[in-house]
């Protein structure tokens, strides 16, 4: 069954006393999520576990952390590990977020190793891929995502795919106000999928979510999320106010 899921990444928003009231405030106004309908909050790391026990009461609403380290334990002053993050409550990683990959240059193959760490760990994985804007412009944003996919997860069998959902996220399309059009992201979103088909074949492809990242807020949700293969969204910026938040979740629950 393929889950269509709203996930908030709040990246480096929000301090703990912020971040417990905005988690309060999309409790509030949230509505009867279902196993198929599903919401991930990803405050910054510090608000895992309050936020997690906040949330533990209401059904299909998940948090999860914005990365995680590779290495289980040890002397990596400023990380934090998978095991951790899971010892919070939290049942999701973003991994390989655009920004994570520019600013602190994470490879294509530390993100194949921390992928390795969250799902042994027992984390939901949020792989994330997208092209940055000269290559769009090139046209070559295909290629592009594929390698991206191939690298960070092909090295992975059936059972652990279950545990990943995919977010294309165009990196123009980030904090830019610039969408991609329900177009671009449905063509991408079926190129996606049909990578999956051919080294996972039909069923795997079929029921993995693959969800869209950018500049998505309530006006413009329900158009991608109506996209045949767009099964939600990855939100920024649309996810540190409660009543935005909230339309967009709207959007995926009238899919
Ligand atoms: P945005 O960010 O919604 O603010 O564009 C999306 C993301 O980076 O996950």
């Amino acid at each position: 069954m393929r889950k269509m899921i709203v996930a908030g990444n709040w990246k480096m928003n929000k301090n703990l006393q912020e971040g417990i009231q905005l988690v309060k405030d999309i409790l509030e106004v949230s509505a009867d999520l279902k196993a198929d309908k599903q919401v991930v909050i990803c405050p910054p790391f510090i608000h895992l576990a309050s936020a997690s026990e906040l949330v533990v009461a209401k059904d299909n609403l998940y948090t999860g952390a914005q990365n995680c380290h590779m290495e289980a334990s040890g002397a990596y002053t400023g990380e934090t590990s998978a095991e951790m993050v899971k010892s919070t409550g939290a049942t999701h990683v973003i991994i390989g977020h655009s920004e994570r990959r520019e600013y602190f240059n994470e490879s294509n193959e530390m993100l194949a190793a921390k992928t390795n760490a969250a799902l042994s760990n027992g984390l939901n994985v949020i792989f994330c891929c997208g092209e940055p804007l000269e290559i769009r412009d090139a046209g070559t944003q295909n290629n592009y995502v594929e390698e991206q996919i191939k690298a960070g997860l092909f090295h992975l069998n059936l059972e652990q795919l279950n545990n990943i959902v995919i977010a294309y996220e165009p990196i123009w399309a980030i904090g830019t106000g610039r969408t991609a059009s329900s177009e671009q992201a449905q063509d991408m979103h079926a190129h996606i999928r049909s990578l999956i088909k051919n080294h996972y074949g039909d069923d795997a492809a079929e029921n993995i979510t693959i969800l869209y990242g950018g500049s998505c807020k309530p006006s413009n949700a329900d158009e991608l999320f109506s996209c045949p293969d767009v099964d939600g969204g990855l939100i920024g910026g649309a996810s540190l106010n409660a009543a935005d938040f909230h339309g967009i979740i709207a959007a995926m629950l009238a899919q």
